[in-house]
């Protein structure tokens, strides 16, 4: 499978592809320290859940490589504070939670060695994060492209791919491996309104990796299942709660109640760590809002009276009863999720 470098390091500097500007340019940026990072999580700079907790853990490093501070103490604080801001950047997607927790246990566990060793500690450990990841793609390719035949068509929303991984993706990583097989994928890919993720980056994914892809926008989603031969739906997951609820990009609901109308079978695919061991079921999510102006004003044309009410939800929770399987690093787990979710988080 081809690796996309969503975000690339060395232990002097942390680049990431600049998301906002495709597909019209490939543009590497550097980010000097955790404020940078922070900040282009916000903006969807880097995005993605796998792609954020990423992220997340090399702004821990970004945050204390340059500190001169010699006092252990003084410099456990100076984690904490970057751990915090980097804590509030994004709410819905585990991941981010579960990189900067794995950063805290690994801190607490070496707080009496010297600030020099902490750094280095911290550099391996987001390598190491970053490392599992494209393990755990490559194994989510495996499984979930035992699910798919050649000439298949196929849904997804949002952006599930190398983009927001580190480099071969969730639910496009099974269309990825069934390529690598020989197996010919045809995806219908949703605009996903209103930051157009399936427009710029899912069908910019697709389509350089030579998979045949045919844009729609959301709303056409389930004509598209009435008139077309439609195989599967496959999306990514920002939380996976322990009954098998889904936070997903924003329209994944209505197109897993569509699907279900029309005997489509509806996949998830999604590391474990976006799994929260913490939360029952999808109602305790917490649902990222964003700015009105996204909606009104996308890409900088106004589309939408001056004055106009907003709401802009980013996610949204579809419901286990909906979900056909969830694909993981350690395989498919198909309902009843509750106690096979348990099984698969045991360690
Ligand atoms: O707001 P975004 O672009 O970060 O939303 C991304 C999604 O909803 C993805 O489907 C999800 O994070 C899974 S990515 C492998």
């Amino acid at each position: 499978m081809h690796r996309i470098e969503t975000i690339s390091f060395t232990p002097e500097s942390v680049s990431i592809i600049e998301q906002t500007l495709l597909p019209g340019e490939k543009k590497i940026v550097r980010l000097n320290n955790h404020l940078e990072m922070g900040d282009a999580i916000k903006r969807l700079a880097i995005r993605g859940a796998p792609a954020i907790g990423i992220a997340a853990a090399f702004g821990v490093y970004l945050g204390i490589k340059d500190s001169v501070q010699k006092d252990s103490q003084a410099f456990s604080k100076e984690i904490s504070d970057v751990i915090s801001y980097l804590r509030g950047t994004r709410p819905t997607a585990v991941n981010l939670f579960w990189a900067l927790d794995v950063m805290e246990n690994l801190i607490e566990k070496n707080k009496d060695k010297s600030p020099d060793e902490i750094k280095e500690l911290v550099y391996q450990k987001a390598v190491e994060i970053y490392q599992d990841d494209l393990d755990r793609g490559i194994k989510i390719g495996e499984y979930g492209e035992t699910l798919f035949k050649d000439g298949d068509n196929l849904i997804t929303h949002c952006n599930a791919g190398g983009l927001a991984t580190s480099g071969y993706g969730t639910a496009l990583a099974p269309i990825f491996m069934a390529k690598s097989k020989g197996k010919k994928i045809h995806v219908y890919a949703d605009e996903t309104r209103p930051l157009l993720q399936g427009a710029r980056l899912t069908a910019w994914e697709l389509m350089e990796q030579g998979i045949e892809v045919t844009l729609i926008a959301d709303n056409m989603a389930a004509h598209v299942m009435k008139t077309k031969k439609i195989d599967g739906i496959i999306v990514g997951a920002d939380r996976i709660t322990l009954n098998g609820d889904v936070a997903n990009k924003i329209g994944t609901y209505s197109l897993a109640i569509n699907a279900r109308e029309h005997g489509v079978p509806f996949y998830v695919a999604a590391p474990l760590s976006t799994f929260d061991p913490q939360i029952e079921d999808g109602s305790d999510i917490p649902i990222e809002e964003r700015d009105p102006l996204e909606v009104t004003e996308g890409f900088g044309k106004r589309t939408a009276p001056e004055g106009v009410q907003v709401f802009s939800p980013a996610f949204d929770v579809t419901p286990n009863k909906f979900i056909a399987g969830l694909i993981t690093e350690k395989g498919i787990i198909y309902p009843p999720f509750r106690a096979k979710i348990e099984e698969f988080l045991k360690v």
